[in-house]
């Protein structure tokens, strides 16, 4: 077997399976699991080197050497040897022995140890811990400088090539975990080295940092900057003082010896401890719901590690593993801020709260309590939510409460509930990593979703996924599909409702399927007549070829999973193209098992947390109907007050009601309002009339500027609390930084003011805010602190025994006959579309390295660097047509606002579609956007844009740096590291033999 034939799907998910063969590692018998690398077996019982072998790093890389023991009395490589029974395996003979200590003398040949003085010397760098296992007193192969520079040219890491064991093991993270391709290492040179885009510079490759290499890299050959120069107690000195010092400790090894040496750098790493903190959070960024360790050295950030994160485990995107620097940010707001004029002065906490509570109270009395509204942050962990929802219902005493899920999630949630019954992804993101075919319908996953892109990606480069993207642009997952199309904007419920068709007319519908679990199959087929592929190809401009090819693909697949996104949710018809993704997953029988269903991508940190915990006008936490008496007689014991019977209005309606002066007051945490919803302007306008707008954020954005007064928050590194992931995921996030100045953890400033309108809450920690919603909400019965703590995970609905479903509908569906149900649905034109006048269609979406419109990611330094400004991406043909070039400032106008832009001409957008990203310091893009809303959820039609472009006279620098990864990078794909051609190198002995010895096969 070669090493790529050994990185098998059944291999990649084997530490599930049983122990089931019996083996026996040094004369005692051992229970192993049958095709299992032999190190895992080994290492469930003894230390021995491994420093190449990663069990996150999809299957073994052989590059170092250090994990050989004899196997019926041959020397192998233990990470390349896969478990048979019976085997015989010696660990501790003198051959296997010598073996190590050579391969390990090998790499020192390519590492020099200045321990006391490396950065990477925190206890975990696996070539200190290596020689300190074995003992190393001198080495034979003389350390060797490669004739390379240190590559500084990213800015979050840097690459010491000289410090570099060629252990590959951040190629096979790039190329087989991440799938970005860039790495290689160059076997064939004189002095091998790693590669990027086979030669590059970092800067400037196809590398888009997301850190995967640094992260898994065992030494210091490839470390973060920010650890540079802080992490030792003596790693700060000036270059010329260290260089002293190491040669210093050159000097007295051939003499006294590495055992000395090593204990002083053992000790010195110890004495770390005290200063570096390292505290568990989970992302503050997307949806995916990544999480790691942060350390911290007072309130630096010195870096970010994943590797426990159910979700990620060694995988984080650049804003995950870099984006943290806004947090120490000058611009944080410290302290309370009230109006003064046109400006705000600063204040302290008693006269902010004090002002609010006396007009809060005023506005009340007044204008009665549904004058007053309350926007809950996605952003922000469950438990703050929980109390926004009930400040809203018990204190104030409306339902006039929502989210910014209805700007996105909302449309997915309704097509969810009105099918299955629930509003959440079917299974986890490991699932979508074992399905047949994946399908993605308007999201541009690998930017928006990344760490979720790569289970996409791995599975389809590897394990024969089979992967179709519909989207009119052509992002990173479409221009690696086996198949692309790009639906006309607007038209998706049509070609998803004829692949329906298609299969009942096909006879690939699953009739035994529906039969058992789907009520409503006969009115649905009857609402499938239209929907022929012959009008599907006409209404989507799609050829009537590739939606027949799409549908064997469908027919072809085992399982199916159907991921989607804001190309969906952002239209007037988005629940209703929602509903059509699910009604063809349940025709297909694409439920109820691993590895298929529905996956409506989350896409704050918490959106999915934030509607779970009820910040929704007509429900409580965990979908609990406000206009259900029973409900609401639980809710009104538990809190003690009573509460309104009817529905309150969601943040559509609120800026309408602001308008028509039925809505006086706002209270809103964690959300840029302005630039989240769509018609800037419109939304801006309702703001002037409020007669009190409370701000809570950590920045001054541009809603703040319409406030009358602003609390300062914090970021999640400066509190306790719980985020709920896209996969309905509760995970913990632990305070990592005291809170910064005046700022207070948002739960805190929630509660001293509901106790100062009469309120009587005395939450001293979170968890006691978790336990309140668990006690009166179904679906989170068995959820606690104490069952999240750490690294574990509970995916709800989670029952009192603390057990979770990581995949929906195993059982049935929550329905009261436990059936599903077809929910038929019909074609509407898209309400606003180009015309005569305003000629082009626009698109918009995010950026991988800038979270929407950029409060936090505009904010950290190298980000910045990379990508420091919005574009408008206009086609080749655009660009032809209309004589411009990328740099060249136009005008874009709708029929809503206008801002000013530079262009930016690529292929990834066509014909006349144009795209701005989300980014904006300024003018928000969603000035552009009109109020037209999904009719049956509010959530704005931001998809359905018309504009038109004037060119102005100015012309600018290219938008993008020359080389952003985007457009100057040239991948280098291959599985692996590929090992095989470093055994081809004349200079390569396998350790511990006369001459080269393969395995697995290899010749
Ligand atoms: S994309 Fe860049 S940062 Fe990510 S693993 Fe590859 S080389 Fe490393
Ligand atoms: S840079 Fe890559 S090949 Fe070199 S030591 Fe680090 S992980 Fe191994
Ligand atoms: S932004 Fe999303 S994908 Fe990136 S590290 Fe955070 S949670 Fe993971
Ligand atoms: S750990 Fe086995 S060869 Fe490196």
């Amino acid at each position: 077997m070669s090493v790529i034939e050994t990185i098998t799907r059944s291999e990649w998910n084997s530490n599930s399976n049983p122990l089931n063969v019996e083996i026996s590692i040094d004369g005692q018998p051992v229970a192993a699991r049958e095709g299992e690398l032999l190190a895992e077996a080994v290492l469930r019982e003894k230390d021995i080197p491994h420093i190449c072998y990663h069990s996150h790093l999809m299957g073994p890389i052989q590059t170092c050497d250090t994990c050989l023991v004899e196997v019926d009395g041959k020397l192998v490589r233990s990470c390349g040897t896969n478990v048979t029974t019976g085997m015989k395996v010696v660990t501790d003979s003198k051959r296997a022995q010598d073996g190590r200590a050579e391969a390990f003398d090998v790499i020192l040949g390519n590492h020099m140890l200045y321990c006391t003085v490396c950065d990477n010397n925190n206890e975990d760098c696996r070539v200190h811990n290596t020689a300190l296992a074995l003992n190393v007193q001198h080495q034979q192969h003389p350390f060797t400088p490669k004739p390379y520079e240190v590559d500084m040219s990213n800015p979050f890491y840097r690459y010491d090539p000289s410090q570099c064991i060629l252990c590959g093991q951040c190629v096979q993270a790039c190329q087989n975990v991440q799938v970005n391709e860039t790495l290689s290492i160059g076997w064939e040179l004189e002095h091998p080295r790693v590669l990027w885009d086979g030669g590059m510079q970092i800067g400037g490759s196809s590398c888009v940092s997301c850190g995967h290499c640094v992260t898994v890299c065992p030494c210091n050959a490839l470390m973060e900057k920010s650890m540079l120069g802080e992490a030792g107690f003596l790693t700060g000195l000036p270059k010329q003082s260290l260089d002293q010092m190491i040669d210093v400790v050159k000097a007295i090894e051939p003499e006294m010896g590495y055992g000395g040496i090593m204990q002083v750098s053992q000790t010195e790493a110890k004495m770390r401890e005290e200063r570096i903190k390292k505290t568990k959070t989970v992302c503050t960024y997307c949806g995916v719901g990544c999480s790691y360790d942060v350390w911290t050295k007072d309130r630096k950030i010195l870096k970010v590690e994943p590797l426990h994160g159910a979700v990620n485990q060694i995988s984080t995107c650049v804003k995950g593993k870099f984006g943290w620097d806004y947090v120490n940010h000058k611009d944080r707001l410290q302290k309370p801020l009230i109006r003064d004029g046109e400006g705000f002065r600063e204040a302290s906490w008693d006269e902010a709260l004090s002002l609010v509570v006396t007009r809060l109270g005023g506005i009340k009395k007044q204008y009665g309590p549904d004058s007053i509204a309350v926007i809950a942050s996605s952003k922000t962990p469950n438990e703050e939510v929980y109390l926004m929802q009930k400040f809203a219902r018990a204190v104030i005493g409306t339902n006039n409460v929502d989210n910014c899920s209805r700007y996105c999630q909302s449309p997915a949630t309704m097509g969810l509930f009105r099918t299955v019954g629930y509003g959440g992804d079917s299974g986890s993101i490991e699932d979508i990593g074992k399905s047949d075919l994946v399908l993605i319908v308007g999201s541009n996953t690998a930017e928006s979703h990344p760490v979720l892109a790569t289970r996409v990606k791995r599975a389809h480069k590897l394990f024969g996924q089979r992967l179709i993207v519909a989207d009119p642009r052509s992002n990173e997952m479409a221009q690696r599909a086996d198949i692309h199309f790009r639906p006309r904007p607007g038209t998706d419920l049509v070609w998803l409702s004829a692949m329906s068709r298609y299969m009942f007319d096909h006879r690939h519908a699953k009739l035994d399927f529906i039969e058992q679990w789907v009520n409503g199959a006969d009115e649905f087929r009857k609402s499938l007549e239209p929907f022929t592929m012959e009008y599907a190809a006409q209404t989507c401009g799609v050829p009537i070829q590739t939606l027949e090819a799409v549908a064997r693909e469908i027919v072809a697949a085992s399982s199916m999973c159907i991921l989607w996104a804001m190309g969906i949710t952002q239209h007037t018809s988005a629940s209703d193209e929602s509903t059509a993704i699910s009604n063809l997953l349940l025709t297909t029988g694409n439920y109820m098992k691993p590895g298929c269903g529905a996956y409506p991508l989350r896409g704050h940190n918490n959106v999915q947390g934030a509607s779970d915990m009820g910040a929704m006008p007509d429900s409580y936490p965990g979908y609990q109907h406000v206009t259900v008496p029973e409900i609401r007689e639980k809710f009104e014991k538990a809190w003690g007050v009573a509460l309104s019977p009817d529905r309150g209005m969601d943040n559509h309606q609120m800026v309408d009601a602001m308008h028509e002066g039925k809505l006086r007051a706002m209270y809103l945490a964690g959300e840029d309002m302005i630039s989240a919803d769509s018609n800037a302007n419109f939304v801006g306008a309702a703001f002037e009339k409020l007669d009190l707008f409370v701000v809570q954020d950590i920045f001054f954005s541009e809603t703040c500027r319409y406030a009358d007064v602003v609390f300062p928050g914090v970021p999640t590194l400066e509190k306790d609390g719980t985020f709920t992931n896209t996969e309905r995921r509760v995970q913990r996030l632990y305070q990592a930084l005291p809170e910064l100045g005046d700022a207070r953890a948002d739960w805190k400033i929630t509660m001293e003011l509901a106790n100062r309108m009469g309120a009587n809450w005395n939450y001293q920690h979170p968890s006691e805010i978790m336990s309140e919603m668990a006690s009166l909400t179904p679906i989170f019965e068995g959820a606690s602190f104490e069952r999240l703590e750490g690294y574990k995970t509970l995916l709800w609905p989670i029952a009192k025994d603390g057990s979770d479903q990581p995949i929906l509908f195993l059982n049935g569906f929550p329905f009261s006959d436990n059936k599903a149900r077809f929910y038929p649905v019909a074609f509407r034109e898209p309400e606003e579309a180009p015309d005569d006048n305003f000629d082009l269609f626009l698109n918009n979406g995010r950026l991988l390295e800038h979270f929407h419109e950029g409060n936090m990611t505009l904010r950290v330094d190298g980000i910045r660097e990379e990508t420091p400004e919005r574009y408008l991406e206009i086609s080749p043909e655009l660009a032809k047509e209309r004589n411009l070039e990328s740099g060249r400032w136009v005008r874009v106008a709708s029929r809503h606002g206008s801002l000013k832009i530079k262009v930016l001409v690529t292929s990834r957008v066509h014909g006349k579609q144009v795209y701005i990203p989300h980014l904006s310091e300024d003018v928000p893009m969603n000035i552009l956007t009109g109020s037209h809303a999904d009719t049956a959820t509010n959530t704005p039609a931001f998809k359905e844009t018309a504009v038109k472009i004037q060119v102005l006279l100015e012309k600018g620098s290219n938008p993008l740096k020359p080389l952003n990864f985007r457009f100057s990078g040239k991948p280098t794909p291959q599985i692996g590291v590929e090992v095989e051609r470093k055994w081809k190198r004349k200079d390569y002995k396998m350790p511990g033999t006369e001459k080269l010895v393969q395995i697995n096969g290899v010749k």
